[in-house]
Protein backbone atom coordinates (compact mmCIF):
# COMPACT_ATOMS: atom_id res chain seq x y z
CA UNK A 1 0.00 0.00 0.00
CA UNK A 2 1.28 3.57 -0.53
CA UNK A 3 1.55 6.23 1.73
CA UNK A 4 1.34 9.73 1.22
CA UNK A 5 2.64 12.26 3.98
CA UNK A 6 3.17 16.10 3.85
CA UNK A 7 4.97 17.47 6.63
CA UNK A 8 5.36 21.31 6.83
CA UNK A 9 9.20 21.56 8.15
CA UNK A 10 9.25 25.70 7.62
CA UNK A 11 5.81 27.02 10.51
CA UNK A 12 3.93 29.33 8.36
CA UNK A 13 4.63 32.20 10.54
CA UNK A 14 8.41 31.21 9.59
CA UNK A 15 7.85 31.96 5.97
CA UNK A 16 5.63 34.63 6.85
CA UNK A 17 8.69 36.05 8.33
CA UNK A 18 10.75 35.70 5.72
CA UNK A 19 9.24 36.88 2.92
CA UNK A 20 8.76 39.88 5.28
CA UNK A 21 12.77 40.10 5.69
CA UNK A 22 13.07 39.20 1.96
CA UNK A 23 10.55 42.43 0.85
CA UNK A 24 11.90 44.70 3.33
CA UNK A 25 15.52 44.18 2.41
CA UNK A 26 14.96 43.64 -1.71
CA UNK A 27 13.08 46.41 -1.99
CA UNK A 28 15.15 48.98 0.18
CA UNK A 29 18.36 48.01 -1.85
CA UNK A 30 19.45 49.82 -4.41
CA UNK A 31 19.33 48.35 -7.48
CA UNK A 32 16.14 47.16 -6.25
CA UNK A 33 15.73 42.96 -6.29
CA UNK A 34 13.09 40.35 -4.83
CA UNK A 35 13.76 36.35 -4.46
CA UNK A 36 12.72 34.32 -7.07
CA UNK A 37 11.16 31.53 -4.42
CA UNK A 38 8.01 34.29 -3.89
CA UNK A 39 6.89 33.91 -7.57
CA UNK A 40 5.31 30.37 -6.52
CA UNK A 41 2.00 30.81 -4.59
CA UNK A 42 -0.66 28.95 -6.32
CA UNK A 43 -1.36 31.03 -9.00
CA UNK A 44 2.65 31.23 -9.97
CA UNK A 45 2.87 27.58 -9.47
CA UNK A 46 0.10 27.04 -12.32
CA UNK A 47 1.44 29.81 -14.88
CA UNK A 48 4.78 27.92 -14.24
CA UNK A 49 3.29 24.74 -15.41
CA UNK A 50 1.91 26.96 -18.57
CA UNK A 51 5.21 28.27 -19.27
CA UNK A 52 6.66 24.47 -19.13
CA UNK A 53 4.24 24.21 -22.67
CA UNK A 54 5.46 27.34 -24.39
CA UNK A 55 7.06 26.61 -27.77
CA UNK A 56 10.05 29.41 -26.59
CA UNK A 57 10.23 27.60 -23.16
CA UNK A 58 12.45 24.26 -24.26
CA UNK A 59 14.18 23.92 -20.83
CA UNK A 60 11.57 21.24 -19.69
CA UNK A 61 11.10 19.30 -22.98
CA UNK A 62 15.07 19.64 -23.38
CA UNK A 63 15.23 17.69 -19.77
CA UNK A 64 12.36 15.10 -20.15
CA UNK A 65 13.76 13.83 -23.58
CA UNK A 66 17.25 13.22 -21.44
CA UNK A 67 15.39 11.65 -18.64
CA UNK A 68 12.60 9.79 -20.58
CA UNK A 69 16.57 8.54 -22.58
CA UNK A 70 18.70 8.19 -19.76
CA UNK A 71 16.49 7.16 -16.62
CA UNK A 72 17.59 3.28 -17.02
CA UNK A 73 21.38 4.45 -17.21
CA UNK A 74 20.54 6.33 -14.42
CA UNK A 75 19.15 3.69 -12.06
CA UNK A 76 21.63 1.40 -12.60
CA UNK A 77 24.27 3.88 -12.11
CA UNK A 78 22.53 4.32 -8.79
CA UNK A 79 19.50 1.90 -7.82
CA UNK A 80 18.11 4.61 -5.25
CA UNK A 81 15.95 3.49 -2.61
CA UNK A 82 15.25 7.11 -1.60
CA UNK A 83 14.49 9.69 -4.53
CA UNK A 84 14.43 13.41 -2.94
CA UNK A 85 13.92 15.95 -5.18
CA UNK A 86 14.58 19.69 -4.53
CA UNK A 87 11.90 21.99 -6.33
CA UNK A 88 10.02 19.53 -6.94
CA UNK A 89 6.78 21.14 -8.45
CA UNK A 90 4.39 18.95 -10.47
CA UNK A 91 6.93 16.37 -10.11
CA UNK A 92 6.00 15.10 -13.91
CA UNK A 93 8.98 14.18 -15.80
CA UNK A 94 10.53 12.90 -12.48
CA UNK A 95 8.22 10.22 -13.26
CA UNK A 96 10.78 8.89 -15.69
CA UNK A 97 12.63 8.23 -12.67
CA UNK A 98 10.49 6.74 -10.82
CA UNK A 99 9.40 3.90 -13.32
CA UNK A 100 12.85 2.79 -13.64
CA UNK A 101 14.02 2.66 -10.40
CA UNK A 102 12.82 -0.61 -9.37
CA UNK A 103 13.68 -0.75 -5.63
CA UNK A 104 12.54 2.60 -5.21
CA UNK A 105 11.03 3.07 -1.63
CA UNK A 106 10.09 6.28 -0.71
CA UNK A 107 10.16 9.81 -2.83
CA UNK A 108 10.80 12.90 -1.30
CA UNK A 109 9.45 15.74 -3.00
CA UNK A 110 10.39 19.33 -1.45
CA UNK A 111 9.09 22.40 -2.59
CA UNK A 112 7.82 25.76 -1.06
CA UNK A 113 4.45 25.78 -2.92
CA UNK A 114 1.88 23.51 -0.64
CA UNK A 115 -0.39 23.16 -3.82
CA UNK A 116 2.31 21.75 -6.11
CA UNK A 117 2.77 19.46 -3.39
CA UNK A 118 -0.29 18.22 -2.14
CA UNK A 119 -1.44 18.06 -6.36
CA UNK A 120 1.52 15.92 -7.26
CA UNK A 121 1.53 13.86 -4.33
CA UNK A 122 -1.72 12.55 -4.69
CA UNK A 123 -1.69 11.92 -8.26
CA UNK A 124 1.56 10.22 -7.71
CA UNK A 125 0.40 7.68 -4.96
CA UNK A 126 -3.06 6.92 -7.22
CA UNK A 127 -0.88 6.20 -10.07
CA UNK A 128 2.27 4.03 -8.59
CA UNK A 129 1.12 1.74 -5.82
CA UNK A 130 3.24 0.52 -3.39
CA UNK A 131 5.12 4.10 -3.53
CA UNK A 132 5.54 5.77 -0.29
CA UNK A 133 5.51 9.72 -0.81
CA UNK A 134 6.63 11.63 2.12
CA UNK A 135 6.28 15.54 0.63
CA UNK A 136 8.09 18.22 2.33
CA UNK A 137 7.00 22.22 2.61
CA UNK A 138 10.47 23.75 2.82
CA UNK A 139 12.94 26.00 1.75
CA UNK A 140 15.92 24.03 0.44
CA UNK A 141 17.92 27.04 0.67
CA UNK A 142 17.12 26.79 4.95
CA UNK A 143 19.04 23.92 6.31
CA UNK A 144 17.14 21.12 5.19
CA UNK A 145 16.77 17.81 7.31
CA UNK A 146 15.53 14.84 5.44
CA UNK A 147 13.08 12.31 6.79
CA UNK A 148 14.33 8.97 7.62
CA UNK A 149 14.26 6.25 4.67
CA UNK A 150 16.24 3.55 3.35
CA UNK A 151 19.09 4.33 1.57
CA UNK A 152 21.09 4.35 -0.96
CA UNK A 153 19.65 8.13 -1.33
CA UNK A 154 19.36 9.71 -4.74
CA UNK A 155 19.00 13.60 -4.74
CA UNK A 156 17.56 15.39 -7.68
CA UNK A 157 17.18 18.98 -8.40
CA UNK A 158 16.12 19.46 -11.86
CA UNK A 159 14.32 21.75 -14.15
CA UNK A 160 18.13 24.24 -13.87
CA UNK A 161 16.38 25.50 -10.69
CA UNK A 162 20.07 25.76 -9.62
CA UNK A 163 20.17 28.64 -11.91
CA UNK A 164 18.34 30.79 -9.94
CA UNK A 165 20.39 31.02 -6.66
CA UNK A 166 22.87 33.62 -7.25
CA UNK A 167 26.62 32.31 -7.13
CA UNK A 168 26.98 32.77 -3.84
CA UNK A 169 23.59 31.10 -3.01
CA UNK A 170 24.93 27.87 -5.03
CA UNK A 171 28.11 27.36 -3.53
CA UNK A 172 26.44 27.31 -0.21
CA UNK A 173 22.77 25.35 -1.21
CA UNK A 174 25.85 22.99 -3.02
CA UNK A 175 27.68 22.49 0.38
CA UNK A 176 24.83 21.95 2.28
CA UNK A 177 23.55 19.43 -0.06
CA UNK A 178 26.63 17.48 -0.14
CA UNK A 179 26.34 17.55 3.57
CA UNK A 180 23.15 15.70 3.22
CA UNK A 181 24.52 12.74 1.13
CA UNK A 182 26.34 9.53 2.47
CA UNK A 183 28.88 7.40 0.48
CA UNK A 184 26.70 5.54 -1.95
CA UNK A 185 24.17 8.41 -2.28
CA UNK A 186 23.97 10.77 -5.20
CA UNK A 187 22.99 14.04 -6.56
CA UNK A 188 21.71 14.50 -10.09
CA UNK A 189 21.67 18.01 -11.78
CA UNK A 190 19.85 19.73 -14.13
CA UNK A 191 21.08 22.77 -15.88
CA UNK A 192 20.72 24.71 -18.45
CA UNK A 193 23.69 25.36 -20.80
CA UNK A 194 24.77 28.76 -22.36
CA UNK A 195 23.07 29.57 -26.14
CA UNK A 196 22.37 31.46 -28.71
CA UNK A 197 21.07 34.67 -27.21
CA UNK A 198 17.43 35.15 -29.41
CA UNK A 199 16.58 31.76 -27.94
CA UNK A 200 17.33 32.48 -24.07
CA UNK A 201 15.39 35.62 -24.90
CA UNK A 202 12.64 34.58 -26.26
CA UNK A 203 12.11 31.41 -23.84
CA UNK A 204 11.96 34.44 -20.88
CA UNK A 205 9.71 36.79 -23.04
CA UNK A 206 7.31 34.58 -24.63
CA UNK A 207 5.19 35.62 -27.46
CA UNK A 208 1.66 35.08 -25.10
CA UNK A 209 2.48 36.92 -22.70
CA UNK A 210 2.85 34.06 -19.95
CA UNK A 211 6.14 34.74 -18.55
CA UNK A 212 5.36 38.21 -18.10
CA UNK A 213 1.95 36.97 -15.92
CA UNK A 214 4.41 34.83 -14.22
CA UNK A 215 6.83 37.76 -13.46
CA UNK A 216 4.15 40.47 -12.26
CA UNK A 217 2.93 37.24 -9.84
CA UNK A 218 5.49 38.56 -7.81
CA UNK A 219 3.78 41.51 -6.45
CA UNK A 220 0.17 39.96 -6.04
CA UNK A 221 2.44 38.11 -3.37
CA UNK A 222 3.78 40.83 -1.81
CA UNK A 223 -0.08 42.54 -1.71
CA UNK A 224 -1.66 39.48 -0.38
CA UNK A 225 0.37 39.03 2.31
CA UNK A 226 2.22 42.31 3.30
CA UNK A 227 -0.96 44.46 2.08
CA UNK A 228 1.21 45.70 -0.40
CA UNK A 229 -0.53 48.55 -2.90
CA UNK A 230 1.62 47.17 -6.18
CA UNK A 231 -0.44 47.46 -9.02
CA UNK A 232 0.85 44.93 -11.61
CA UNK A 233 0.01 46.53 -14.88
CA UNK A 234 2.02 49.57 -13.95
CA UNK A 235 5.31 47.88 -14.90
CA UNK A 236 6.76 46.38 -17.77
CA UNK A 237 8.41 42.80 -18.11
CA UNK A 238 12.16 42.42 -19.16
CA UNK A 239 14.37 39.37 -19.75
CA UNK A 240 17.76 40.21 -21.01
CA UNK A 241 20.71 38.50 -21.75
CA UNK A 242 23.93 39.57 -19.17
CA UNK A 243 26.78 37.73 -21.42
CA UNK A 244 29.34 38.82 -18.54
CA UNK A 245 27.41 36.67 -16.11
CA UNK A 246 25.86 33.94 -18.31
CA UNK A 247 22.32 34.26 -17.19
CA UNK A 248 18.75 35.61 -18.30
CA UNK A 249 17.59 38.42 -15.83
CA UNK A 250 14.54 39.01 -14.95
CA UNK A 251 12.98 42.25 -14.24
CA UNK A 252 9.93 44.40 -13.50
CA UNK A 253 10.31 48.03 -14.52
CA UNK A 254 7.89 50.55 -13.42
CA UNK A 255 6.20 52.65 -16.37
CA UNK A 256 5.95 55.79 -13.96
CA UNK A 257 7.33 57.54 -11.01
CA UNK A 258 5.03 56.38 -8.29
CA UNK A 259 4.97 55.39 -4.62
CA UNK A 260 4.30 51.77 -3.78
CA UNK A 261 2.95 51.13 0.16
CA UNK A 262 3.66 48.28 2.36
CA UNK A 263 1.71 48.66 5.28
CA UNK A 264 3.01 45.14 6.60
CA UNK A 265 6.57 46.55 7.23
CA UNK A 266 5.31 50.65 7.33
CA UNK A 267 7.24 51.05 4.27
CA UNK A 268 6.68 53.48 1.23
CA UNK A 269 8.93 52.52 -1.73
CA UNK A 270 9.65 54.67 -4.01
CA UNK A 271 10.34 54.01 -8.15
CA UNK A 272 11.38 56.60 -10.57
CA UNK A 273 9.94 56.02 -14.14
CA UNK A 274 11.85 53.24 -16.07
CA UNK A 275 13.50 51.87 -12.51
CA UNK A 276 13.82 48.02 -12.38
CA UNK A 277 13.19 45.89 -10.00
CA UNK A 278 14.94 42.48 -10.43
CA UNK A 279 12.58 39.27 -9.48
CA UNK A 280 15.16 36.61 -10.93
CA UNK A 281 18.33 35.27 -12.12
CA UNK A 282 18.46 31.72 -14.33
CA UNK A 283 22.44 31.10 -15.16
CA UNK A 284 23.08 29.34 -17.97
CA UNK A 285 26.25 26.80 -17.73
CA UNK A 286 29.10 25.01 -19.51
CA UNK A 287 30.28 21.61 -18.44
CA UNK A 288 33.57 22.73 -16.93
CA UNK A 289 31.25 25.34 -14.65
CA UNK A 290 29.41 22.62 -13.72
CA UNK A 291 32.16 20.09 -12.50
CA UNK A 292 34.34 22.97 -11.20
CA UNK A 293 31.24 24.08 -8.69
CA UNK A 294 30.89 20.21 -8.01
CA UNK A 295 34.29 19.68 -7.37
CA UNK A 296 34.62 22.96 -4.77
CA UNK A 297 31.96 20.83 -2.67
CA UNK A 298 33.84 17.45 -3.02
CA UNK A 299 31.40 16.21 -5.36
CA UNK A 300 32.83 14.70 -8.57
CA UNK A 301 30.93 15.44 -12.33
CA UNK A 302 31.01 11.54 -13.20
CA UNK A 303 28.20 11.30 -16.00
CA UNK A 304 27.21 13.62 -18.60
CA UNK A 305 24.32 13.63 -20.60
CA UNK A 306 22.89 16.33 -23.01
CA UNK A 307 19.49 15.81 -25.09
CA UNK A 308 20.15 15.98 -28.71
CA UNK A 309 20.49 19.48 -29.71
CA UNK A 310 22.71 20.10 -26.37
CA UNK A 311 20.48 22.75 -24.66
CA UNK A 312 20.24 21.11 -21.51
CA UNK A 313 22.31 18.55 -19.19
CA UNK A 314 21.78 16.66 -16.61
CA UNK A 315 25.06 15.70 -14.75
CA UNK A 316 25.33 12.69 -11.76
CA UNK A 317 27.78 12.78 -9.23
CA UNK A 318 27.59 9.46 -6.88
CA UNK A 319 29.47 10.18 -3.55
CA UNK A 320 32.27 8.11 -2.75
N1 LIG B 1 11.35 20.81 -10.94
C1 LIG B 1 10.16 21.26 -11.66
C2 LIG B 1 9.68 22.63 -11.17
C3 LIG B 1 10.63 23.76 -11.45
S1 LIG B 1 9.91 25.34 -10.98
C4 LIG B 1 10.45 21.29 -13.14
O1 LIG B 1 11.59 21.07 -13.52
O2 LIG B 1 9.52 21.54 -13.91
C5 LIG B 1 10.83 25.65 -9.51
C6 LIG B 1 10.20 24.95 -8.31
O3 LIG B 1 11.06 25.17 -7.19
C7 LIG B 1 8.84 25.53 -7.95
O4 LIG B 1 7.91 24.50 -7.72
C8 LIG B 1 9.10 26.36 -6.70
O5 LIG B 1 8.00 26.41 -5.82
C9 LIG B 1 10.30 25.64 -6.10
N2 LIG B 1 11.19 26.50 -5.32
C10 LIG B 1 11.77 27.65 -5.71
N3 LIG B 1 12.59 28.14 -4.74
C11 LIG B 1 12.50 27.25 -3.71
C12 LIG B 1 13.12 27.17 -2.43
N4 LIG B 1 13.97 28.10 -2.01
N5 LIG B 1 12.83 26.10 -1.64
C13 LIG B 1 11.94 25.13 -2.05
N6 LIG B 1 11.34 25.17 -3.26
C14 LIG B 1 11.62 26.20 -4.08
C1 LIG C 1 12.33 27.24 -12.25
N1 LIG C 1 13.31 27.88 -13.11
C2 LIG C 1 14.36 26.95 -13.54
C3 LIG C 1 12.73 28.62 -14.24
C4 LIG C 1 13.85 29.20 -15.14
O1 LIG C 1 13.81 28.94 -16.33
O2 LIG C 1 14.75 29.86 -14.62
C5 LIG C 1 11.81 29.73 -13.78
C6 LIG C 1 11.33 30.59 -14.89
N2 LIG C 1 11.42 31.89 -14.95
C7 LIG C 1 10.90 32.33 -16.06
N3 LIG C 1 10.49 31.31 -16.78
C8 LIG C 1 10.73 30.20 -16.05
Amino acid sequence: MSEFRITRTLPEDAMAAALRADVQKGLTSDPKTLPPKWFYDARGSELFEQITELPEYYPTRAEREILAGRAAEIADALPARTLVELGSGSSEKTRHLIDALPRLHTYVPVDVSDTALEQAGRALVAERPGLNVHALIADFTAGLALPRSPGPRLLAFLGGTIGNLLPGERAEFLASVRALLSPGDALLLGTDLVKAEDVLVRAYDDGAGVTAAFNKNVLSVVNRELGADFEPDAFDHVALWDTTNEWIEMRLRSRTAQTVKVPALDLAVHFAAGEELRTEVSAKFRKDRVSVELAATGLELERWWTDGEERFALSLSVVR
